[in-house]
């Protein structure tokens, strides 16, 4: 592989593949190959990218393998911990925290099992794949468990009498319930994060990586960002300004032949729903327009 191009790793098939490979394109990158492959060559980037499991995108940022990647805050913390378990220090560093990939690492019991808060766990056997984190909380509680190591299935463990309970990722809840299983407490908050090797990169490199991230910064705005035009009467300005949601300074442009009517254009940071409108034109707003931003550079 081409030392002088970037190297990102994500997550080969999983929950975070798809939008981390939509978060790509829409910072421009062209990817040539589809990701039943392992790499895929960016065509107009000197970015390449790694599909693997998202347990080893820590190891391969941390070898020097990967210069970037993006992976859930879970496997992030989980190997931080581990290394510092170890007695070394993990080598890579978040760099953005993403608006994709929310879920929780959480304890689940069976479904007809009491719970009456984490004093229910003393002595009893937890199955996770997660033992770093999941002995900082029990370690954290004063809580004294038997934490059950699994490559995976976790969910299966209590049927199969290998565990009282386990320690997991949710999302939708689905695999609990058809596992009849219930969550109790949410051990860690999850989301995906940007990774970076601490690594002083060559200046091209770097350059990208910076490009990069302005880029993600963008497309992160731009997703709930709202292109906001509207009439109203000069007098209304303050009162309209005031109701537009996260947006600064608008731009006020006079109105041909109605001197006490201007119209107003903002970006709007936040969402605009149906009830900010409908104050608007409580305020003496009209002919309002809301657009989508499609692109956005601070
Ligand atoms: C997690 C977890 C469950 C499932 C929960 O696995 O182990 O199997 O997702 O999601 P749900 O609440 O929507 O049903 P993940 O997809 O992260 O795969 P991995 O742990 O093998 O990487
Ligand atoms: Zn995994």
């Amino acid at each position: 592989m081409d030392a002088a191009r970037l190297k990102l790793a994500v997550q080969k098939a999983g929950r975070l593949t798809d939008p981390s490979l939509d978060l790509l394109v829409r910072c421009g990158l062209k990817l040539s190959r589809g990701k039943d492959q392992l790499v895929g060559y960016g065509e107009n980037m000197p970015l390449d990218v790694l599909f693997v499991r998202d347990d080893d995108i820590p190891d391969l940022v941390q070898e020097d393998v990967c210069d970037l990647g993006l992976l859930g805050l879970n496997v992030l913390e989980e190997k931080r911990l581990e290394f510092a378990a170890r007695g070394g220090a993990a080598r890579f560093m978040p760099v953005r925290r993403l608006d994709f990939g929310r879920c929780r690492l959480s304890l689940a019991i069976p479904t007809e099992a009491s719970w009456q808060g984490v004093d229910s766990l003393r002595g009893k056997r937890i199955a996770t794949t997660y033992p770093f984190l999941l002995e900082r909380f029990l370690r954290e509680r004063e809580v004294t468990a038997h934490i059950v190591t699994l490559a995976g299935a976790v969910e299966i463990a209590p049927r199969l009498k290998r565990a009282d309970l386990i320690c997991d990722l949710v999302a939708s809840g689905a695999t609990l319930e058809a596992n009849h299983l219930r969550e109790v407490e949410t051990v860690l908050e999850c989301h995906a994060v940007l990774v970076r090797t601490p690594l002083i990169l060559p200046p091209e490199k770097e350059d990208w990586v910076q490009r990069l991230l302005m880029r993600i910064d963008g497309v992160q705005q731009v997703r709930e960002s709202k292109y906001i035009m509207l009439h109203a009467p000069r007098s209304a300005l303050p009162e309209i300004a005031r109701l537009l949601p996260g947006s600064e300074s608008p731009t006020i442009i006079p109105l041909e032949g109605s001197p006490d009517r201007v119209a107003v254009h903002a970006v709007c940071r936040e969402n605009v729903f149906w009830e900010t409108l409908e104050r608007l034109k409580q305020a003496g707003a009209s002919a309002l327009l809301v657009l989508p931003v499609e692109k956005m550079l601070a």
